[in-house]
C-alpha cells in the first residue's frame, strides 16, 4: 500500500496543508512540538478509524473550530482509493471510503493498513495487562473484521453475565439461566481466544528472526498466550473449553461476590520473554525499546503475509535511545515498506544507504519537503 496523498483541514495545529509522499521511506523532521506527530496520527486514523494518543475526537479539531476534515489517498493492489474522514467538536464522525458513508467505523479496517510505533507502545511491555491485550485486540482486528465482531459479541455477554451476577447472590442465582449464559460466554471467548492463539504462533515465528537482526545480539524474543484456561502447551481446543467451563463453575461463588467474572479472554494477556525471562521485570530500557520495535514489525509482516498488501509502517520517535548501529539495521530492515519516521534531526542516518526516500521540514503546523538530497 502506498499514501499517495494527505489532506489536512483543521486538524491539530494544522490550517491546511497537501503533501504528497515518496514510495519509499519518508523523515518527517522537526524541533518539538512543531506537528511531526500529529502528520502520524492523521494517517493512523484513517487506517483504524481513531487515534492512537487515546484522545477525543473533538481535540484532534484545531483549536477555536468547530470542525476538522482529513483525506488520503493511496493505492493498493487493486487501484487507487480515498478515505476521508470529517471530525465535529461535539464527537461526531462521518468516514467516507471512495466518498461512500461508512456506517460502523469497523468497515475501515482493512482497507488502508498502516502499523504504528509510537513511544507510548513501550507500556505494551511495561505496564499492566490492559494495553497488552489492547495490541493483540488492536492488531488483529485489522487482519480480521470477523475477529473485531467476536469480541463485541463476547463483550456483550460478559456484559449480560455481570449485570446478572450483580443482581443476585448465590440464594437467588438461577443455576440453568446462568448454564445458558456461560454456553454463550464460552461460544464467543473460544472463537477470541484461537484467533488470539493462532495469532501470537504466528507473530512468534516472525519476531525471533526480526529481534535477533535488529538487537545484533543472540537474543530470543517470545512471546506467550497467559491464560488460566490454557494448561497445556499443545492447542487441544476441546481441553481448553473443558477447562474454561470448569473455572467458571469453579470460581462462580467468587464471582458473585465480586460481581465480576473472574476468568476469560477480557483478563488473559500476553507475557513478553528474553531468553525465557519477562521482560516487564527484567528487561532494560534499550531491550524493552528494540523489542518493542520487533514486535511491530513483525505485526507489520504478519499482515503482509495475510492480506498480501503490505501496510504502512509509522514510526514515531523511533531514533531516540537506539544507537547509530541499531538506527541503520532497523532502517534498512524496513526500506522495502513505504515508511513515514518522526525524529527531531537525522544525526548518525547513513542517508546514502537508502534508495528512496523524502526529508520533509515540520515548523509550527506547516509541513514541506525538502528540495534538496
Ligand atoms: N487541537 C489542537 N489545536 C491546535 N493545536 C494543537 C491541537 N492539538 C495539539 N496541538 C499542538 O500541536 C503541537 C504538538 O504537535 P506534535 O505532537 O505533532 O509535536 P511533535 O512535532 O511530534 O513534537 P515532539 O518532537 O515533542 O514529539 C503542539 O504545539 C500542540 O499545542
Ligand atoms: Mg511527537
Amino acid at each position: 500500500m502506498i499514501l499517495r496523498k494527505l489532506n489536512l483541514y483543521q486538524f491539530r495545529n494544522y490550517e491546511r496543508t497537501t503533501v504528497e509522499f515518496s514510495e519509499g521511506t519518508n523523515f518527517i523532521i522537526g524541533k518539538n512540538a512543531q506537528g511531526k506527530t500529529n502528520i502520524l496520527e492523521s494517517i493512523y486514523y484513517a487506517s483504524y478509524g481513531k487515534s492512537f494518543r487515546n484522545n477525543k475526537d473533538s481535540q484532534l479539531v484545531k483549536e477555536g473550530h468547530e470542525k476538522s476534515y482529513f483525506s488520503v489517498d493511496y493505492d493498493h493492489d487493486y487501484g487507487s482509493s480515498t478515505i476521508e474522514v470529517k471530525l465535529l467538536l461535539e464527537n461526531k464522525k462521518e468516514i467516507r471510503i471512495n466518498h461512500q458513508p461508512v456506517k460502523k467505523t469497523s468497515e475501515i479496517l482493512g482497507e488502508f493498513l498502516a502499523v504504528i510505533f509510537s513511544p507510548d507502545d513501550l507500556k505494551i511491555i511495561k505496564e499492566g495487562p490492559v494495553l497488552r491485550r489492547r495490541f493483540l485486540d488492536r492488531e488483529i482486528s485489522q487482519i480480521s473484521r470477523n475477529y473485531y465482531h467476536y469480541l463485541i459479541q463476547y463483550q456483550r455477554v460478559l456484559e449480560l453475565r455481570n449485570n446478572y451476577l450483580k443482581k443476585n447472590n448465590e440464594k437467588s442465582c438461577d443455576l440453568i439461566y446462568l448454564e445458558t449464559i456461560n454456553e454463550q460466554l464460552i461460544e464467543n471467548g473460544m472463537k477470541v481466544v484461537k484467533k488470539r492463539i493462532d495469532y501470537v504462533e504466528k507473530l512468534n515465528d516472525i519476531i525471533k528472526e526480526v529481534h535477533h537482526r535488529i538487537s545484533e545480539e543472540k537474543e530470543v524474543l517470545k512471546i506467550a498466550y497467559v491464560s488460566p484456561i490454557i494448561k497445556h502447551k499443545d492447542r487441544d481446543y476441546d481441553k481448553i473449553e473443558e477447562e474454561y467451563k470448569r473455572i467458571l463453575n469453579e470460581k462462580l461463588s467468587v464471582d458473585l461476590k465480586n460481581n465480576y467474572t473472574s476468568a476469560g479472554p477480557h483478563r488473559d494477556e500476553i507475557s513478553i520473554l528474553i531468553d525465557g525471562k519477562d521482560l516487564k521485570i527484567f528487561g532494560s530500557q534499550g531491550q524493552i525499546r528494540t523489542a518493542t520495535l520487533s514486535l511491530v514489525i513483525g505485526v507489520m509482516k504478519i499482515t503482509h503475509r495475510i492480506v498480501g498488501e503490505k501496510p504502512l509502517l509509522l514510526l514515531d520517535d523511533v531514533f531516540s535511545e537506539l544507537d547509530d548501529d541499531r538506527k541503520n539495521i532497523l532502517l534498512d530492515y524496513v526500506k522495502d515498506y513505504q515508511t513515514f519516521i518522526t525524529a527531531t534531526d537525522l544525526s548518525g542516518i547513513h542517508l546514502d544507504k537508502i534508495n528512496d526516500y523524502q526529508i520533509y521540514e515540520v515548523e509550527e503546523g506547516k509541513i514541506r519537503r525538502r528540495s534538496f538530497q
